[in-house]
């Protein structure tokens, strides 16, 4: 097959990951006899100091034009200055909105020899297998905004809106997801405080009873769902929320596995590409040295070709390629406990040489 991918290494450790994630791309290229075309852009810090915008339109149109995006990283301290005309995060909302990526999937899946390395007991993590399915265009993040003056104070508000189309396709793409699961889907939401979460609930209701009534369904609290996820994570299947909810319950549920260094998330749209990406973030403290975990961006790469390209057996390639390598006790410094940790380069390269074996 022939494909369209824009590469986006962004700031920190961003190129040194996606420059690893590029070799296995090219790696199932020539096992698989595909023709992947690669295209480079810039986008957040990097683009901010280059172009005075953290998504100028010359990354943009290609992207548009693209099967698929697989990012790196935005952002880092030499850009944190709350003063600033624009910050690199601005390149990454811009990019969500402008491509319509509405729904987020974020799976949480520990790996079985890195158990011991979460910070919950064995017994609660153990089995543990989530898709958070989060709201990635709506909600508080893309409402208006205002800061005024007000008797003499500073007042600022944040407008949340969320329209039912919006609701129900996103619970669409998470309740589709729950049936070639375990065919069980949770609606988080705050509907007991606010007026949206009211609507979401009620849309929410209608998608699963009008056409998934084979899913089981529960809605939970958002506050109550903090807690869950620390007691009791493995009660859960698929995870439907709105984008602020869906951030900070995400960012709990990374660490449940022990590695952030470990996760992939997608963002999806009705059609056009798929935007790719790991979990964490630019790690600015240990850019540049060579140590960080390219795992979580390889396995986005797996997404990228499972969602975007529909190519599940080169995926699955991937993930088992990662597995083994992971089985296999090799670690970088982030998951390392006693044993020795290798490279970015030296990891990349062990998870290349298991896609040739299996392959
Ligand atoms: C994420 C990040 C972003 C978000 C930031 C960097 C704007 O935290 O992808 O979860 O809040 O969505
Ligand atoms: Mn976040």
């Amino acid at each position: 097959m022939r494909a369209d991918i824009v590469l986006l290494p962004g700031d920190g450790i961003g190129p040194e990951i996606i420059a690893e994630a590029e070799k296995v791309i090219h790696e199932i290229a020539r096992i698989f006899s595909h023709d992947f075309n690669l295209s480079f852009g810039e986008i957040g810090g990097c683009a901010i100091d280059k172009y005075g915008d953290p998504l100028p339109d010359s990354t943009l149109e290609p992207c548009k034009k693209a099967d698929a995006i697989l990012l790196g990283a935005v952002g880092g301290p030499k850009w944190d200055d709350p003063n600033a005309k624009t910050r690199p995060e601005v390149g990454l909302l811009k990019i969500r909105k402008e491509l319509g990526l509405f729904a987020n999937l974020r799976p949480i899946k520990p790996h079985t020899t890195l158990i011991d390395a979460s910070p919950l007991k064995r017994e609660i993590i153990e089995g543990v297998d989530i898709l958070f399915v989060r709201e990635l265009t709506g909600g508080v993040y893309f409402g208006d905004s205002e800061l005024r003056e007000e008797d003499g104070e500073q007042v600022a508000i944040n407008e949340m809106i969320y329209r039912t189309s919006e609701v129900e396709r996103v619970v669409r793409v998470a309740a589709k997801a729950a049936m070639a699961r375990g065919k069980y889907l949770t609606s988080v939401d705050k509907a007991n405080v606010l007026e949206v979460s009211r609507l979401w609930r009620r849309a929410a209701q209608n998608v699963v009873s009008q056409q998934y009534s084979e899913l089981k369904y529960d809605v939970v609290l958002v506050d109550a769902m903090a807690m869950h996820l620390i007691t009791r994570p493995r009660d859960f299947d698929v995870v439907v929320t709105g984008n602020l909810f869906g951030d900070i319950l995400t960012d709990e549920a990374s660490v449940l596995p022990g590695s952030l260094g470990l996760l992939p998330s997608a963002s999806l749209g009705e059609s056009g590409p798929g935007l790719y990406e790991p979990i964490h973030g630019s790690a600015p403290d240990i850019a540049g040295k060579g140590i960080a975990n390219p795992l979580a961006t390889i396995l986005a790469t797996a997404m990228m070709f499972q969602h975007s390209l529909g190519l599940s057996q080169e995926a699955e390639l991937i993930e088992k390629a990662v597995e083994q390598v992971l089985d296999a006790g090799h670690r970088t410094a982030d998951i390392a406990s006693d044993t020795e940790s290798i490279s970015t380069t030296e990891m990349a390269t062990k998870v290349i040489e298991a896609i040739n074996s299996l392959a």
